[in-house]
């Protein structure tokens, strides 16, 4: 039996998806448990460049089963345009099962989460527009559209109807602004609902069969564990659970099924919507690493905030994830400086903190406590090996070791698949 689930231990865009990809090579099952299309990854392959948002990357594999759990809010529209292009492009493609207790993404939704953006004013989240929190609100609410109802057409005009009316009186009575009209939802989603059944079924089951017949699965997270609902900056985070503790739930497993826990930092920090960032860097350093870490959004275009590489946050990551193992990432983005700096602590008011805070407005404080180190100036992408890494390089990787007590068994030096340095293998 091996099970890995793979984190992203920041705030998101780790370059979570080339490594999703190279672990797949080795994965019979993915699966991705939470989230939905707010989530983008880039895979190279080659001299093709593929933007998924919402099929697991394992896709680009025709010998692998994609697993859509049940802790992903899912835009029909979105995801049949990824198989479409998919198809398209690459031809016969892995094979995709969805969850039938996944829930779905409305025009209300994406409608909503705009408008609740905007009525936030200056408080805003800073959301990917996607309609994610709003259909997460409807899932705890008990109200939300599973893909099960959706492919049932007599049930999902019954919750179609219920929902609209209440959505309905929120966006004209609060928001001012037009209703949806039913029949035009109800006709666009059934169009979807026939191309999406034959990949709906119980995937907790699939996953339980790959489980006992020892197969190797890979479980993805999307997003970053700080912008998980409950262990995030809230409230500026997601609405799921990124943690690897979502992975049970998300996908229907037990937590004995898991043997490793794989967080993907980048050798900085980077984030993209609102919030405390202590390491953030404002100044000619943070456009450098924006720059040559082509740090964009791969979902919204936004630049990216970049600062720091953050040790306070990588510890709480491994603690709250009980990480076994990090992967860092696009550490060829660090060559050319004289000197890096590292936050070791943070200080408020006066004192010095090692343990991530849980009060947002001591964070939002927070000033950073920085280790330098020496830098290098060696172009790493061409490297095949760690020990061919500059000394300063393999310094740097070791003292996030052990400041974090946990092993860097991964090191990625560019965006293709060759460029990653294996030091211990996962599967
Ligand atoms: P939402 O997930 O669209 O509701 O956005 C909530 C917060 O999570 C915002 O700060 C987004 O920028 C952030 N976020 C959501 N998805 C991602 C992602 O895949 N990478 C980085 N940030 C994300």
């Amino acid at each position: 039996m091996a099970a890995v689930v793979l984190v992203g231990a920041q705030w998101g865009d780790e370059g979570k998806g080339k490594l999703t990809d190279y672990l797949t090579e080795k994965a019979d099952m993915v699966v991705r448990y939470q989230g939905g299309n707010n989530a983008g990854h880039t895979v190279v392959v080659g001299t093709e460049e593929y933007k998924l948002h919402l099929i697991p990357s394992g896709i680009l594999y025709d010998n692998k089963v994609c697993v859509i759990g049940n802790g992903v809010v899912l835009d029909p529209a979105i995801l049949l345009e990824e198989i479409h292009s998919l198809t398209q492009r690459i031809g016969k493609h892995a094979r995709l099962l969805i969850s039938s207790n996944a829930h779905v993404i409305m025009p209300y939704h994406r409608l909503l989460d705009q408008l609740q953006e905007q009525s936030l004013g200056e408080a805003k989240i800073g959301t990917t527009g996607r309609g994610i929190g709003p259909a997460y609100m409807d899932k705890t609410a008990r109200t939300g559209i599973r893909v099960s109802d959706l492919i049932d057409p007599e049930l999902f005009a019954e919750k179609l109807k219920n929902n609209l009316a209440g959505k309905n009186l929120v966006l004209t009575k609060i928001f001012a602004v037009p209703p949806l009209e039913y029949e035009e939802i109800y006709q666009e989603y059934l169009t979807y609902a026939d191309e999406l059944r034959p990949f709906v079924t119980d995937t907790s089951l699939e996953i339980s069969k790959y489980i006992r017949a020892e197969r190797r699965i890979l479980f993805e997270g999307a997003q970053g564990i700080l912008l998980d609902l409950d262990h995030g900056t809230y409230p500026y985070v997601t609405s799921s659970h990124p943690t690897a503790g979502g992975a049970c739930v998300g996908a229907g497993i037990g937590p004995s099924c898991i043997q490793r826990v794989l967080g993907v930092a980048k050798a900085y920090t980077t984030r993209v919507g609102e919030g405390p960032f202590p390491t953030e860097l404002t100044d000619e350093v943070g456009d450098l690493l924006r720059r040559n870490g082509r740090e964009f959004g791969t979902t919204t275009g936004r630049a990216r905030r970049c600062g720091w590489f953050d040790s306070v946050i990588a510890r709480y990551s491994g603690r709250v994830s009980g990480i076994s193992d990090f992967a860092v990432t696009k550490l060829d983005v660090l060559s050319g400086f004289e000197r890096l700096k590292i936050c070791v602590a943070y200080q408020y008011q006066g004192e010095r903190i090692e343990e991530f805070p849980q009060s947002q407005k001591i964070f939002a404080q927070c000033e950073p406590m920085y280790e330098e180190l020496p830098g290098w100036q060696e172009d790493l992408t061409q490297i095949q090996r760690f020990e061919d890494l500059p000394v300063a390089a393999q310094a740097y990787i070791q003292r996030m070791e052990e400041l974090t007590g946990i092993p860097v068994s991964i090191v990625t030096i560019g965006p293709e698949r060759e460029q990653t340095l294996i030091r211990h293998s996962l599967f």
